[in-house]
């Protein structure tokens, strides 16, 4: 028996590695788009366009001005039509909220709709948190380096992401007249509040100043400070409880 030359040997190995990528290149497309909708970017984008109105404990948003989307869809997920369901009732009401209703028309469609949708209906009433690519997916908020005052003003952005925080939970100051400065890219309405004392998520002390709201631009609060520390937060109604404060110190 003759064996095969190598060189031909060498080309089917060529060819058959080629098929092998390809095959796996077109793994990664389904995933990306076409019929497979995309949960990582579901993610992202429930995050953007959802998170600041709805609470989802995978995603970790914690908005309160619409249902919290596990309670909603615990009992659909747990029945009959499961998780597909999930996906129609959310598909939905994005196509065609309650007019009467809080919740904005035309936040998403097409594929963008198909994702979110998806990502709710695998992430809903589901218990402990996402790992590999989808835990990354998001940055955690707040998680940026702090905000230190320079020449009287001092910048602490919102997320941009519009999550319920602002880039930063620290910032520092010296005593005297200060300009808070908050951009806002997110889309969400925020503002930027400052009152005594380290309050946390919680607080019923002095307010010593607030900005105006926007959301989308940059709105400002000019306050005098005096050493000691201070809270900065959001005064959206469930805002600084989902998180969107932090601490000024002041020296
Ligand atoms: C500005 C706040 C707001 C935003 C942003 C928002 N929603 Fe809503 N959503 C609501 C409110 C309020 C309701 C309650 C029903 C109504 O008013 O129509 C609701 C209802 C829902 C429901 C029905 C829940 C149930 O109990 O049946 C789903 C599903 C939903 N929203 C999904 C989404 C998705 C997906 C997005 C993002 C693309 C989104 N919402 C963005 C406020 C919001």
């Amino acid at each position: 028996m003759r064996t095969m030359p190598l060189h031909k040997h060498l080309a089917r190995l060529v060819l058959l590695a080629g098929a092998g990528a390809l095959a796996l290149a077109a793994g990664g497309c389904s995933v990306k788009g076409g019929e497979n909708p995309n949960l990582i970017a579901g993610k992202q984008m429930f995050v953007a366009k959802c998170g600041a109105c709805h609470t989802l404990a995978r995603a970790e948003t914690k908005g309160t001005v619409g249902p919290n989307l596990d309670e909603a869809f615990r009992a659909a997920v747990n029945e009959g039509g499961g998780r597909n369901t999930v996906r129609t009732v959310v598909e939905g009401q994005v196509e065609n909220p309650n007019p009467e209703g809080l919740m904005p028309k035309g936040l998403a469609s097409g594929a963008v709709l198909k994702d979110i949708a998806a990502y709710i209906a695998d992430s809903a009433a589901k218990s402990g948190s996402d790992s590999g690519l989808l835990a990354t997916a998001v940055k955690a908020p707040g998680s940026g380096k702090p905000a230190v005052e320079k020449a009287g003003k001092l910048q602490i952005a919102a997320d941009p992401a519009g999550q319920l925080a602002y880039v930063t939970k620290s910032a520092s100051a010296k005593p005297g007249a200060v300009t808070i400065e908050m951009p806002n890219a997110s889309g969400v309405s925020h503002n930027i509040a400052v009152e005594a004392g380290e309050k946390g998520a919680n607080g019923t002390g002095t307010v010593v100043g607030a900005s105006p709201f926007t959301a989308k631009g940059s709105v400002s609060v000019h306050v005098t400070l005096k050493p000691g520390t201070y809270t900065f937060f959001c005064q959206a109604p469930g805002h600084r409880a989902a998180g969107m404060y932090g601490t000024l110190t002041v020296k």
